[in-house]
């Protein structure tokens, strides 16, 4: 998930570095201070919320760790529910905090199964469900609308973690169920976003929100040194961390400016590019014997395999098609995913594992879909070098 920062970012954000202002304290960062809570009130605003209690931090990570931080004060030693496919970063916070993390089954296309999150809640010990608004490695939504029903009846808080998708309510060529999930995403409790992957900024800029405001009471301190300037509230005593970059509020505010957070905006389109490449990119694949395809992307995010006499043997080739793809400067991804996922085309290969090991790309730049010729000339000359070398004849769908 790699995209350079906006220019616009890059200036603001080293003009700000001859200060180093620390957005920790008014008295650190007044400027920026004012910046970060624009900033975030326009991210806040774009998922509908007026009112909320919110702030920058230093990534996905950081942001998820304060979410469930605050559910754990809400719902003490009550279990978090995140699904198969959610970032690995919930269970390791959940351990951090002394939590319970149980992993709720996925469906065949990655997103959590209701079906199961509905018997796991039922269980009456369920304190948060982390709904995912698209995995890190197959940009699956899972399906908020339902997860939220279950709220209504059980009682848990919904955490968002919106780290990698959350821009994408701003497009308007998602498909019906993604649509449905972001339009009600500001019914969660908490959600967590950064603009260091979509938000067109450099690294250390993630983002937290919570609905009900009244959660900054949980961060309450006593400390005596820190807050003399103002009766106003400091960010440092809304949030976990304490020294935090002003220059990353200046970079993302001056980007916001420049690039509005709005449907049918320049940010907006360029979203929609990704997403429309991803699209391109999947329908190349899926007619192409070569290759095994799992299922249509939600957001910009592909994944696929070689087409190989076995899993086992795909698994070898994805792996060198990535090196041989490496050398012709096409740089995609590996991911280890299960065979569910790819169940319905396999065709005759045989199903010898439990989990196949794929190709992946994110195709999150708005100029890859411009890019998408090249882009599949440097993959299939690739796969045919791999599969060349193999000499067998190819099994087909
Ligand atoms: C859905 C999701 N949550 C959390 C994270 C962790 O974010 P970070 O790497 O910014 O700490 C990621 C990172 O890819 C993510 O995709």
């Amino acid at each position: 998930m790699l995209k350079p920062p906006h220019p616009v970012a890059r200036l603001a954000y080293a003009l700000a570095m001859w200060i180093n202002p620390n957005n920790h304290a008014l008295d650190g960062g007044r400027a920026t201070s004012a910046m970060e809570k624009e900033a975030v009130a326009q991210i806040a605003a774009m998922f509908g919320w007026k009112e909320f209690l919110g702030h920058l931090c230093g990534g996905g990570t950081m942001a998820n760790l304060e979410s469930l931080w605050v559910a754990s004060q809400v719902h003490p030693g009550k279990k978090i529910l995140a699904s198969a496919q959610a970032h690995y970063t919930h269970k390791r916070i959940s351990a951090v905090l002394q939590l319970q993390c149980e992993s709720v089954a996925c469906d065949a296309r990655g997103r959590m199964d209701v079906d199961a999150l509905a018997r796991s809640v039922a269980r009456g010990d369920v304190g948060t469900v982390v709904a995912t608004m698209g995995t890190t490695a197959t940009g699956s939504v899972d399906p908020l609308p339902e997860i939220l029903a279950l709220r209504k009846e059980h009682g848990f808080r919904v955490h968002a973690d919106a780290a990698y998708g959350g821009y994408f309510g701003l497009a308007g060529n998602l498909g019906e169920e993604a649509t449905r999930s972001f339009a009600c995403i500001s019914e969660a409790d908490s959600i967590v976003i950064d603009p260091h992957k979509h938000g067109l900024q450099p690294y250390g800029c993630g983002c937290v929100l919570f609905r009900d405001p009244s959660a900054g009471r949980f961060y309450k301190h006593d400390s005596p040194y820190t807050y003399f300037s103002s009766a106003e509230l400091h960010l440092g005593e809304i949030s976990l961390e304490c020294s935090r970059p002003g220059a990353a509020a200046a970079a993302l505010w001056t980007t916001q400016k420049l690039l509005p957070l709005v449907r049918g905006g320049e940010f907006a389109r360029g979203l929609e590019r990704g997403r429309a490449a991803a699209l391109a990119f999947y329908q190349r694949l899926e007619k192409d014997e070569r290759f095994v395809t799992a299922f249509a992307p939600e957001l910009d995010i592909v994944i696929f395999a070689p087409r190989a006499r076995s899993m086992s043997e795909a698994c070898v080739f994805s792996r060198r098609i990535f090196d041989a793809a490496a050398r012709r400067n096409l740089h995609l991804a590996l991911a280890e995913l299960p065979t569910d996922f790819w169940a319905a085309n396999l065709g005759s290969m045989h199903r010898d594992r439990e989990t196949m090991t794929c190709l992946r790309s994110v195709l999150m730049k708005p100029e890859h879909l411009d890019w998408i010729p090249r882009i599949w000339n440097e993959l299939s000359e690739a796969t045919s070098e791999v599969l060349r070398g193999e000499g067998t004849s190819r099994p087909t769908r």
